[in-house]
């Protein structure tokens, strides 16, 4: 063997970042085989179709160590998959092109259906660093924290609430938190229609009665969380889908502030 084959033989194999993503939607699913094969069906299928999931954890968005609040948590997939990212990090299989992986120092869920906040506790059985709180986002007091995550969910209540939920996301940030906000932009009509029908079909899969829902355009949006304080940016969050579905970077300014990491964002 060559000076040369032998460095190539010992060289260790490149992280690949599919296979590292493959390995923690294994992990981060794991745990919902306790709480019933539709909870396990429901995560993978999530976890594996939604681009919005990874783009968290390859872009750094998730402050570390983080306090999380995931508003309309559903199943609470982030409570696996943000301390299934910290372990593959540490284990040393952590793709380089990726931003830091995120830690969990504390998790809380915020969920209105009982039958989700049930799957979720299940999943959740013997952890201390999370829980999971069955309650409606308009009206259950909100931790302070360091990121705040609301995926597809303040549709679900009238403009009017919705404010009144981003501001009190506001004041429970810290100075430097960020708010991961996803929402449907009604200016893509026939995207913001499609993810509207899946929705409410999703909505109804669950065991769930179909709610209205109040869209507002990505203007309105922006506009919004500047009047509240936030400095905010959208990245396009529905590549590989036909919806119209935007996610809202949205920084609380303060002396902490850590800068926002600015990767590329998957397109549209
Ligand atoms: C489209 S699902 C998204 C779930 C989760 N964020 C995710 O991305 O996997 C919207 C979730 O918001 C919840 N939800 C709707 N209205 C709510 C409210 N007023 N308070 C708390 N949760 C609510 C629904 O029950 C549902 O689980």
């Amino acid at each position: 063997m060559t000076t040369s084959n032998m460095a190539h033989a010992s060289a260790p194999p490149p992280i690949r970042p599919d296979a590292v993503w493959r390995r923690l939607l294994d992990e981060a699913t794991a745990p919902y085989r306790s709480a019933g094969r539709f909870a396990w069906h429901f995560a993978r299928g999530k976890l594996g179709r939604d681009p919005v999931f990874r783009h968290l954890l390859e872009s750094g968005l998730i402050r570390r160590p983080a306090r999380v609040l995931d508003i309309g948590c559903g199943q609470a997939l982030l409570a696996h998959l943000v301390p299934a990212s910290h372990r593959a990090e540490a284990a040393g299989q952590w793709p380089t092109a990726w931003a830091a992986a995120p830690a969990l120092a504390q998790y809380t869920g915020v969920e209105l259906m009982p039958r989700d906040v049930a799957r979720a506790q299940a999943a959740l059985a013997g952890r201390d660093d999370a829980r999971v709180l069955c309650g409606d986002m308009c009206e259950v007091p909100f931790p302070d924290c360091d990121t705040v995550v609301i995926l597809d969910v303040l549709h679900y209540v009238d403009i009017a609430a919705q404010d009144a939920v981003l501001a009190r996301v506001h004041a429970a940030l810290v100075p430097g938190g960020v708010l991961l906000l996803r929402i449907g932009d009604v200016d893509r009509r026939a995207g913001f229609v499609v993810s509207q029908w899946v929705d409410r079909l999703v909505t109804w899969t669950r065991g769930h009665r179909v709610p209205p829902t109040w869209g507002r355009t990505l203007r309105d949006w922006l506009a919004t969380l500047e009047r509240l304080g936030f400095v905010a940016e959208a990245r396009p969050m529905s590549q590989g889908t036909p919806f119209a579905n935007v996610l809202l970077v949205a920084r609380k300014p303060g002396e902490t502030a850590a800068p926002v990491p600015s990767v590329s964002s998957p397109a549209a």
